[in-house]
Order: structure tokens, then C-alpha cells, then sequence
């Protein structure tokens, strides 16, 4: 029988060879080899991130790296931004509000799920010169590209420490993090890395250390200042995920034999056929663009057509039925879309079983009349592409 093929957005297939890193033997967390294991990681991360800040790796998920940099940067004093058009945006704002008592100094620029994000309306709220700004570069929960490098230009502006999301853009498409101004960047393991779950790394800036060396309010487990002393000495402050560091170190040279510009090139080809592809068969893509944003590189939200009959539980749990599982709504958005993630080591193979299942259940829940349609236009994009 095939494997379940996961087209969430995360956690990703894993290739057997980074699984199989795993299971090699434990080792002194303390010596050297876990020195130079660790030093290699921080070094290539760096090169992904293309930053010269400083650089960790923690044994938590994405949201351990967001809650490490808000609750490391701010006290009850800071004056917060919180930029929110999804689930991961809004984060950070439950993240601010549990470390900062005073709730008028945080700020939250909500626009609508699915909505892009409007610089005139981010400008204002940032006329109450805040010490922090946050937002979810690659909002997963949507599948829209926000604006980064022009929101960074904004918060360098006012001199504020740039927070971003890149939890499922870094490793799957363009983020430079110094050339957009970002102060911390935060990837997490299973999403365009394809490493398993259960690591995250988190680039600091000068900026960032300023304002974190002067709050006694740091979290214990997740201090960053401790994990910049412990880097000193090629170490972590505490133990760390020994099995998702080779993991991790085996996934990040996969990357460096396609090289980052291969792996970016896939990235959006893969999402393209898929645009190409769902929209092809009659569907919709879910989010709104402006001239400042765009559609996900990375993970693809399609609005289920609710209005011909068809609903979540047909397309989701008949794709799942033919052995592809695709990631639903979340909260608000909960049967209303569905999600096809090209995360990863993913390839044009699995791209187009994916397509395939979901045109068998459009047929058979009579949304179109025949099949072959979206693997054509998935093919026609595969074939005009750069290799
Ligand atoms: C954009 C974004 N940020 C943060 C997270 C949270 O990451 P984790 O589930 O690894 O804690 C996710 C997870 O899907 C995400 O997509």
C-alpha cells in the first residue's frame, strides 16, 4: 500500500536519509562533537537567512521561537504592534498580551482573514512609535505572502525591532532577513526545512539584544541572553533535541546539494501548478492581493465552492480515502477552505498525485464532468519551467 502522502503545511514528509540521521547513536551534549555539530547548523542557517545576526536553535516548534523572541524582547512598558491578517499574526498578539500587562500598550492592526495588508493603515499605527512590531511573513493560515521588506522599511523608520513570522517562508522562498530589515526571523524544522518537528531557530539583531539585555522579565527555559552565552561555548543552556539536531543537520544538506536557489525555483513552481491546476478545475483561490502582497509560495488556500453542494468533509475526506491527506481551515475558516501545502523535499510526483485525487473526488461528487484537467495545466506549468 502507498504511504499517506501529507500535503499539510507541516510537518512535511521526511526523505528516509534525514530519518534515518535519527537514529544514530547519542552523544555528549557537552563536547566537541556536539560543538561542531551545532557551529555547522548556526552557519548554514545564517547563509538561509542571509543574516549576519546571531543565531540559535531551539528545541521547541515555531511557536517556542515566537514566544522566545516577544517574551525575551518586551515588559509591561513596551509599546507593541501587532500586524494580523490570520492565525499566525494573531499570535504574537496573544503572545504580547501575556507578557505585557498594560493592554493599551499593545497595539493590534487586524485586517480581515484573507485580506492583504494595507501600508497606509499599518503607517498610522505606527505614528504611536512603538518599540516592537510584529507580522507573519508566509500567513500559513490564508496562504498569502505579506509585505515584508515594505512594513521592515517602515519599523527601521521608526526605530523599531522588526519581528518576523517566516516560520513557513524561510527554506521555501526568498527572505533576506538583513536586506528587509528584520531584527528576528524565526523558522521552524518541519515546514520548507524538512526536517521533523520539534526544532525552531531564531535570528536576534543588535537592535533586538538591546532591548533584551535590559529585561529582568525573561522567560527561564527560553532565554535568549543564556542561549547567546551557552553559543560562546558551541553549546545550548540546557539539554538539547539531540536526535532533531542530526536530523536537522542531514535536512539543511539536502538543501545544500539542490542549493537555496533550486530549492526556491521548485518551491514556486510546485505552488504555481497548484494555482494552476485547483483553478483550472472551476475552483477559487482564498486570499485577496494587493500590489504589496502575493499568493503563498509555499502552501496554497482554496475556497471550497459551498454554494454547488460540495462540502469540506467531500473533498478533504475523499482525498484522504485515496491516500492524500491536504490541511482544512482553521477556527473562522473551518470548512470554507482547504489548503494543499509544497513544502519541503516535496516534488512534481507528489504535486500531481495530489491533483489527481482531488480531481477524482470533484468528479465523483459531480463538481465537474470529466477528469485530467488540472494535471494538464499542473503539466504545463512543470514543462515551462526553469530546471
Ligand atoms: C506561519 C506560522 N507561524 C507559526 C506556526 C507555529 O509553528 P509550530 O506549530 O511549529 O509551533 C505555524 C505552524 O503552522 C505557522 O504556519
Amino acid at each position: 500500500m502507498e504511504e499517506e502522502l501529507l500535503m499539510i503545511p507541516g510537518p512535511v514528509p521526511v526523505l528516509p536519509r534525514i530519518l534515518k540521521a535519527m537514529s544514530k547513536p547519542m552523544i555528549y551534549h557537552r563536547g566537541d562533537e556536539f560543538g561542531r555539530l551545532y557551529e555547522e547548523i548556526v552557519e548554514i542557517l545564517k547563509n538561509i537567512f542571509q543574516t549576519r545576526n546571531d543565531l540559535f536553535v531551539l528545541s521547541g516548534s515555531g511557536t517556542c521561537a515566537m514566544e522566545a523572541g516577544i517574551g525575551n524582547l518586551i515588559d509591561n512598558e513596551t509599546r507593541i504592534v501587532c500586524i494580523a491578517n490570520g492565525k499566525f499574526g494573531e499570535r504574537f498578539v496573544d503572545i504580547a498580551n501575556r507578557y505585557n500587562e498594560n493592554k493599551e500598550n499593545v497595539t493590534t492592526v487586524n485586517f480581515a482573514w484573507g485580506s492583504p495588508i494595507e501600508l497606509e493603515t499599518v503607517k498610522e499605527a505606527l505614528e504611536c512609535n512603538p518599540e516592537v512590531v510584529t507580522m507573519a511573513h508566509n500567513e500559513t493560515s490564508t496562504g498569502i505572502l505579506n509585505p515584508a521588506k515594505e512594513v521592515g522599511k517602515l519599523a527601521r523608520k521608526h526605530d523599531a525591532v522588526f519581528v518576523l513570522d517566516c516560520v513557513t517562508s524561510i527554506g521555501g522562498d526568498e527572505v533576506p532577513v538583513d536586506e528587509f530589515g528584520v531584527d528576528i526571523a524565526i523558522v521552524g524544522s518541519q515546514k520548507c526545512l524538512g526536517a521533523p518537528p520539534g526544532l525552531s531557530a531564531i535570528s536576534i539583531s543588535e537592535k533586538a539584544w538591546d532591548l533584551m539585555q535590559e529585561n529582568p522579565g525573561r522567560p527561564y527555559y527560553m532565554d535568549l541572553v543564556a542561549y547567546k552565552k551557552s553559543l560562546e561555548k558551541k553549546q545550548t543552556p540546557y539539554t538539547p533535541s539531540l536526535p532533531l539536531f542530526f536530523a536537522l543537520r542531514e535536512a539543511l544538506e539536502v538543501i545544500r546539494e539542490e542549493s537555496m536557489e533550486r530549492r526556491i525555483e521548485r518551491h514556486r513552481m510546485l505552488s504555481k501548478a497548484v494555482r494552476a491546476a485547483v483553478t483550472g478545475l472551476g475552483l477559487s483561490l482564498f486570499p485577496k492581493l494587493n500590489e504589496i502582497s502575493d499568493y503563498s509560495n509555499t502552501v496554497t488556500a482554496i475556497s471550497i465552492p459551498l454554494a454547488s453542494g460540495i462540502t469540506d468533509e467531500q473533498i478533504r475526506g475523499g482525498m484522504r480515502k485515496k491516500g492524500v491527506m491536504v490541511a482544512g481551515g482553521q477556527e473562522k475558516l473551518k470548512g470554507k477552505i482547504f489548503r494543499i501545502a509544497t513544502m519541503g523535499n516535496i516534488t512534481e510526483k507528489e504535486v500531481l498525485r495530489t491533483i489527481k485525487a482531488l480531481e477524482q473526488v470533484l468528479m465523483e461528487n459531480e463538481f465537474i464532468d470529466g477528469e485530467g484537467r488540472g494535471m494538464e495545466e499542473a503539466n504545463r506549468v512543470f514543462q515551462n519551467a526553469w530546471k
